[in-house]
């Protein structure tokens, strides 16, 4: 990798993800891009305005840079998405198309990150296998399978050098999420610390996959970097690091702030999102194909989230 493009990277994932490859492959190596635009102060190295969707935007960024891989972010999330599902179809599969067209004129490799949304009600649903039944019901799960089947496709019909992994809901404290089901496991924090209380959208025995953004980020560069004859899928990985429930994480917050409440107001459009999903995934192949392994839990996540949030917002 020595020049980089990424989309849609002023979203959670993105504002991370950027710093962290700007410092492993240098400032000038790594291009921003998105629809979303910086105010002019906190331009710190290279951005683009790339609407993804557009072909001609992709394809001039990709030249002008001489970028050579692409992390494709840009996308609309799953409680977003089932909003405004026609605009998550364009987005999501209109973005990873011109991305994947542009790659293989250009020889890009790409990185696409799936989802837990990718795996339906059908699918087993505790320690869900890597090759399994997909058949999400939500418009951002067909997406995000419709992309991996896509970029699969790329490397056998093209040798565009994909490759993904399904991640959890991922929790952070940089960027706010950005309208997905599992977008509870970060709000908790900010209100556990704002106000001592949260209202929680989910119902108290929700299971679901998470993952702490250091985690998800050594992720990403991992499977880029990963020997390419090691790896007998490419998209996409299934990787974890805990899981856990609504009531699960208000516990382990109460440990650090004893009266913190939790109550429940449960959306019914977000809960039939997330009982569509799995409780747990299998990440066995990712473990064994490229040595993935996560480095944080619910306890070391619930205290290194409340420092740095505490931190954070003491200064606004
Ligand atoms: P986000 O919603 O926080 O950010 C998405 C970004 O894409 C935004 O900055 C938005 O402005 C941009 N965008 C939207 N439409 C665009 C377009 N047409 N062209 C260019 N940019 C556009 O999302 P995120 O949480 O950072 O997720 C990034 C990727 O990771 C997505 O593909 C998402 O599906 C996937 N993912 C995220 C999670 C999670 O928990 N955050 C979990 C699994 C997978
Ligand atoms: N966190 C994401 C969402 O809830 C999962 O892909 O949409």
């Amino acid at each position: 990798m020595k020049k980089i493009l990424v989309t849609g990277a002023l979203g959670q994932i993105g504002s991370e993800l950027v710093e962290a490859l700007r410092e492993r492959y240098g400032a000038d190596s790594v291009v921003a891009s998105d629809i979303k635009m910086l105010p002019a102060s906190d331009v710190d190295g290279p951005f683009e305005f790339v609407d993804c969707t557009k072909l001609h935007q992709v394809r001039e960024a990709v030249n002008r840079h001489q970028i050579d891989t692409i992390f494709h972010l840009a996308a609309l999330l799953s409680a977003v998405g089932e909003e405004k599902p026609q605009v998550a179809w364009d987005v999501n599969m209109g973005g990873i198309y011109k991305v994947l067209e542009v790659a293989r004129q250009s020889g890009c490799a790409v990185f696409f990150p799936s989802s837990i949304a990718a795996f339906g009600p059908t699918t087993p649903a505790v320690a869900t296998p890597q090759d399994t039944i997909q058949r999400p019901t939500t418009i951002y799960g067909v997406t995000k399978v419709s992309g991996e089947l896509l970029c699969d496709y790329y490397w056998q019909r093209f040798g565009v050098d994909t490759r993904g992994v399904r991640f959890p809901g991922l929790i952070s404290h940089v960027a706010k999420p950005g309208g997905g089901t599992t977008d509870y496991a970060v709000e908790i924090f900010y209100e556990a610390i704002r106000n001592r209380r949260y209202r929680c959208g989910l119902g108290p025995d929700t299971r679901l996959d998470m993952m702490y953004m250091p985690d998800a980020l050594r992720a990403v560069v991992e499977v880029m970097e990963a020997e390419p004859e090691r790896l007998t899928h490419r998209n996409s990985f299934n990787v974890t690091a805990m899981n856990f429930t609504p009531e699960e994480l208000a516990a382990e917050i109460r440990r650090h702030i004893p009266e913190f409440a939790m109550e429940y107001e449960i959306n019914p459009e977000l809960q039939k999102i997330a009982d569509s999903w799995p409780d747990s995934i299998d990440d066995r192949e990712a473990r064994s194909q490229w040595g993935w392994a996560p480095e944080y839990d619910l306890e070391s996540m619930t205290r290194d989230m409340l420092e740095r949030l505490e931190d954070k917002l003491s200064h606004q």
